[in-house]
């Protein structure tokens, strides 16, 4: 059976998913999931400034790299396409941030940062997530943009900035803003949707080098739905701007399904299926990564656990590698796409 990668491959399209050097160097049979399957690697933890115990800056004139380039060396030896993720994040802020830095010191920091983790993995990097999360209506502002430390410390324009200074970084890495809410038929993320529009029109016009939107599509069934015609629609939309587009982080939250396995399984492959057979129809889409590979490793855990206590499975494999119905749901829309 083709793997999901090689699937991808014949449709022109890369498959890949969100991977943790401590995961891929303590379990070996998931590395071998991870290889066979994935053409792409995007780094969960070990690019942000600091997530948890894993921190590329532990202090404001240090980097430990050592992580990051465990995991660039990885994915060089097994011929696998890496994304950066990601440089300007307000979750991942380090905890010396808010102490350290202000407004008369920001840009520099930003400059700092940017210049060499970008500079270091250059060559290395398919895509970087330059900004992350940076829109949030419901904030308040006209504009859409949410209130975060960058926002405050550098106005609007650090959106701009941050680009600007990762292409002169690397001038060959495809520039990404990632964002998540974007799928979803109800008012809050329809107002997403116009507002990240608006900012990629601005952000266009101005000549800024961006290339790409990428949708993280955490889907969750039970109180959301979303309508194709829409969500096809906005992929439109982007796309004539000439960017392109990634499904950045899919994976589909099972809190409210039913504790069953079987239906839930059923439920979550129909959710894979329904949403890349809406999305793959529009040709901007080069990419879709999953936030992890196995259900043992999902984020989702620990930050949106069951009420039963159940395990959560939102990806294509279960906790002992063994494929589940989400793999074949995923596979069959590579196989139609
Ligand atoms: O390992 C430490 C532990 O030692 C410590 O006691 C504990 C206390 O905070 O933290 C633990 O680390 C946490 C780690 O997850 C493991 O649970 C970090 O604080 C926590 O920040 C980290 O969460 C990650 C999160 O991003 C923030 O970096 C998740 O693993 C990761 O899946 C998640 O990924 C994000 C994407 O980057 C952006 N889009 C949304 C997506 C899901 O939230």
């Amino acid at each position: 059976k083709p793997s999901l990668h090689e699937r991808a491959a014949k449709k022109g399209l890369i498959y890949g998913a969100a991977v943790r050097t401590d995961i891929l160097k303590s379990d070996a049979k998931y590395a071998a999931t991870v290889i066979e399957n994935c053409r792409m690697l995007v780094p969960e933890w070990e690019m942000k400034w600091a997530a948890g115990n894993v921190k590329l800056r532990p202090s404001p004139d240090k980097f430990d790299f050592a992580p990051a380039d465990w995991l660039a060396n990885f994915a060089t030896s097994h011929d696998l396409l890496l994304r950066g993720h990601t440089l300007v994040w307000h979750r991942s802020l380090p905890s010396w941030f808010k102490e350290k830095a202000n407004s008369k010191n920001a840009v520099e920091l930003l400059k700092n940062h940017i210049n060499t983790v970008v500079k270091r993995y250059a060559g290395k990097i398919h895509s970087w997530d330059v900004v992350n999360e940076v829109m949030l209506p419901k904030d308040g502002r006209s504009d859409g943009l949410r209130i975060s430390p960058w926002l405050e410390l550098l106005g609007q324009n650090y959106i701009e900035l941050a680009f600007r200074l990762t292409s002169a970084a690397d001038p060959n890495a495809l520039l990404v803003y990632n964002e998540y809410d974007l799928d979803y038929d109800n008012r809050q993320q329809e107002a997403k949707r116009i507002a990240v529009l608006k900012l990629l029109e601005r952000l266009r016009t101005k000549g800024t080098p961006i290339h790409a939107l990428g949708i993280q599509a955490h889907l969750s069934p039970g109180d959301n739905q979303f309508n194709a015609k829409k969500l096809r629609k906005f992929l439109q939309d982007v796309a004539s701007l000439g960017l392109k587009i990634m499904i950045t982080e899919l994976d589909v939250v099972d809190k409210k399904l039913p504790f069953d396995i079987q239906t839930r399984d059923r439920i979550i492959a129909g959710v894979y299926e329904d949403y890349l057979s809406t999305v793959l129809d529009e040709r901007a889409v080069i990419a879709v990564l999953t936030w992890g590979l196995s259900d043992r490793y999902s984020w989702l855990n620990e930050f949106e656990p069951r009420s039963d206590k159940a395990p959560v499975r939102p990806l294509p494999y279960d906790t002992y590698m063994q494929r589940k119905l989400a793999w074949n749901a995923i596979a069959r829309a590579f196989d139609q796409a």
